[in-house]
């Protein structure tokens, strides 16, 4: 694997950059001396300094130190970051997870640095499970080095840059929307007798199902899944049928766009 024996830097260990260090050492794709972690208060990162990781306040000398660089901070924090470690930085791949700035504006904080990317992955990433989308301004081989770091978080897609604020709507928003719809489903099954966590386990279970019927066969499409599962003048497309009435495909859809609207505002 290409990320075996390179070293990686995150500048901002903070809730993304802790969780994609976890999950990594959890997946052994990097040894504990081929990872450097920064944060200008290194408190709360003792788990991780006790394993024999370095853990540090210097950004430069992390930037020094490794192969990858993945800049982790808000976004009103990143001028601060690369005015610090930019010496450092030119010959690197450079990995931003920031929402909303572009690699074009990476280009403009970075013109020295040739490669670099924007990752946007989920919460997800905790169980290895995100989704994580990608966008890159330089070769192939950076494009798999950067897939090879998330592809151990879960799945991986290489998109334009310009997609990257529907990415995160889609992507990372998205698991706000799958969770309020796994609620409102516990919800209706608690008005119909179960307890709560009989109701969560069985919506859970069936989101799961539903999904995995999706993921196992890349040809099927919902509407054919629902097919499946709507008896003419049967209970379910009776219920269905009644949640299209109250607007539910059009709810989500405008929702969806208006995040999308917001994310541009910000
Ligand atoms: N959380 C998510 O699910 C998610 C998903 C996709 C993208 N993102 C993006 O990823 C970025 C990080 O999100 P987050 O939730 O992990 O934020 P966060 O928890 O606030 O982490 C940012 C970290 O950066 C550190 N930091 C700030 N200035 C620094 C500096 N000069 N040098 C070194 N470290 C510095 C902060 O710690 P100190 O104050 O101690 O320095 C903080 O722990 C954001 O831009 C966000 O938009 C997040």
């Amino acid at each position: 694997m290409e990320l075996q024996n390179k070293t990686l830097a995150i500048l901002g260990a903070g809730n993304l950059g802790t969780a994609i260090a976890r999950g990594l050492l959890a997946a052994g794709m990097l040894e504990n001396n081929k990872l450097i972690m920064t944060k200008r208060k290194p408190s709360g990162l003792e788990e991780f300094a006790r394993q024999g990781i370095t853990v540090t306040t210097d950004n430069t000398a992390a930037v020094q130190a490794a192969d990858i660089v993945l800049i982790c901070v808000q976004p009103g924090q990143l001028a601060r970051v690369v005015a610090e470690a930019r010496g450092a930085l030119h010959n690197k791949l450079v990995i931003s997870t920031l929402t909303g700035v572009t690699l074009a504006e990476l280009a403009q904080l970075l013109p020295d640095t040739n490669t670099l990317a924007r990752a946007m992955p989920n919460t997800a990433l905790a169980v290895r499970q995100s989704m994580t989308c990608i966008s890159v301004n330089a070769s192939g081989a950076a494009t798999r080095l950067v897939e090879a770091v998330f592809s151990v978080l879960g799945q991986t897609i290489v998109i334009d840059d310009e997609l990257m604020q529907a990415a995160t709507v889609l992507g990372a928003s998205g698991i706000a929307f799958w969770m309020r719809l796994i609620r409102a489903t516990i919800q209706g099954g608690i008005q119909l007798g179960f307890h709560a966590p009989e109701a969560r386990k069985i919506a859970v279970q069936a989101c799961l199902g539903a999904a995995s019927l999706l993921l196992d066969d890349p040809d099927s499409h919902p509407e054919a899944e629902i097919d499946k599962v709507t008896t003419p003048k049967g209970c379910t497309i009776a219920g269905l049928n009644e949640m299209e009435h109250m607007g539910l495909s059009s709810a989500l859809i405008k929702g969806i766009v208006v995040s999308h609207t917001k994310i541009a505002e910000i």
